[in-house]
């Protein structure tokens, strides 16, 4: 019998690996540069942090989390996103008495019980941005541009930010009653009719056809907000405009966690088809409050790796592969061996890439090895080189090979490779 990762389940493998990778470095750097620290949390929680914080009416918590009981009949759910954990941690370990706003950023899988197709997977991989503690439309574009700037980086050019606010604890009640009624007149489909007692808000963002139609005139939040959100959320859009960041404005972006107010954004990529919501965040001014926290205001975002990277696939952005290494050991005999081991060993301490033919092969098997690896240079270390107290250098671009002495070759390398 023989095994297959569990249905839905994203994996990297080489070398296709290499581009996963290589985003997530590029975001460690846009993090650092803004002044972000990294963290790491829980994979798995108490399942109420998410009830409270993500809201029990959501899809999420509703239909889609791994939720199991441990040996100590505790309830457990494998994180189906980031930001409740987080903002659980940063009041755990209390560092929201510190310095505000608290930045922080982590990545990771995340699990939801989804059915897969395409850009959409039970276990997939978010990079997450958190600043918390301060309420400042300045903080919000900040959030939102260093996400672009992620992309941007990457080179993705196709990229639409949508955005959208969704008042506060003032004007949104008073919306969202607005918006009930509006609705509980419309001949709709008794699932959805639970939902606009619910969560009325998703309705707007339904995708079918028919309900479209029906919600083209419903009342939007933007011309609910009460007068400190109208003036927060102008004033995010003109700290946008002043970093040439372009967004379209989205009335009925409504997003699917409960948490959000104010500022919520999302990032859509035209070339993914279904799933094209490569990311997406927002501000969540009441979630501390609601995990059993201090009034702290947040925001933040996810994004979707695995949606990025095929979003760089439909742009022709992937990386090439990498070569596994620069150098590689060639060695025959066991005496050549055992100097090659310690020769490999002393390239990688100076900072250059190397590997050996490992099992005793042949030269012809060895300098296959050579070849598949990607190796600029084969060092190749015979017994009558290793008498010499030399070994040959074969660059193996141009064939050309060069004796060396073994006291020097990694010096000789190091020139060569860097
Ligand atoms: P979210 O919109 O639920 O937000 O997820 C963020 C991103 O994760 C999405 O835009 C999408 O790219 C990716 N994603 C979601 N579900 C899947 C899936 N099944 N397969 C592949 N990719 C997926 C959040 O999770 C919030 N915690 C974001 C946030 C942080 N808000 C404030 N801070």
């Amino acid at each position: 019998m023989s095994f297959q990762a569990p249905k839905g389940v994203k994996e990297y493998i080489p070398p296709q690996a290499a581009t996963f990778f290589e985003i997530r470095s590029a975001f460690a750097e846009t993090a650092r540069l803004a002044g972000y620290s990294r963290l790491e949390t829980a994979v798995f929680e108490d399942t109420q942090l998410f009830a409270r914080g993500v809201g029990e009416s959501t899809d999420v918590v509703s239909k889609e989390m791994y939720t199991f009981t441990d040996r100590g009949d505790r309830s457990l759910t494998l994180r189906p996103e980031f930001t409740a954990g987080v903002l659980r941690a940063v009041l755990e370990y209390g560092l929201h008495r510190g310095q505000l706003p608290v930045k922080v950023w982590t990545d990771g899988p995340v699990f939801r019980a989804e059915a897969p197709q395409e850009g959409r997977y039970r276990q997939f991989y978010q990079l997450d941005l958190e600043a918390i503690g301060s309420e400042d439309p300045a903080v919000d574009a900040e959030t939102i541009a260093l996400a672009w700037r992620w992309y941007t980086t990457l080179g993705l050019t196709r990229v639409r930010l949508l955005l959208n606010s969704l008042g506060c604890k003032e004007c949104r009640p008073i919306y969202r009653a607005r918006l009930q009624e509006f609705l509980r007149g419309l001949d709709l489909d008794q699932a959805t009719m639970e939902r606009v007692e619910i969560n009325p808000l998703r309705v707007l963002d339904d995708k079918r056809p028919e309900v479209r139609a029906q919600v083209e005139d419903a009342p939007l939040i933007g011309d609910h907000l009460c007068a400190d959100c109208k003036a927060y959320h102008d004033r995010v859009r003109e700290l946008l405009a002043d970093l040439s960041i372009p967004w379209e404005d989205s009335p009925r972006l409504v997003r699917g966690l409960d948490y959000y107010t104010r500022t919520t954004f999302e990032f859509d990529h035209p070339l993914l088809g279904a799933q094209s919501g490569i990311g997406g965040g927002g501000r969540y001014d009441g979630l501390s409050e609601a995990i059993g926290g201090p009034a702290l205001p947040g925001i933040g975002f996810g994004l979707g790796l695995d949606r990025t990277v095929i979003a760089m696939q439909r742009e022709g952005l992937e990386a090439p592969t990498p070569p596994r290494c620069e150098v590689y050991g060639v060695a025959l005999g066991e005496e050549a061996n055992r100097a090659m081991f310690a020769l490999v060993a002393g390239l990688r301490a100076a900072g250059v890439a190397a590997d050996m033919s490992f099992g005793g092969k042949g030269l012809k098997g060895a300098m296959k090895g050579a070849d598949r690896s990607g190796a600029r240079f084969a060092l190749i270390l015979g017994e009558r080189d290793l008498a010499a107290q030399a070994v040959q250098v074969k660059d193996l671009t141009t064939a050309e090979q060069t004796e060396v002495p073994l006291a020097r070759v990694v010096e000789f390398l190091k020139g060569k490779v860097q």
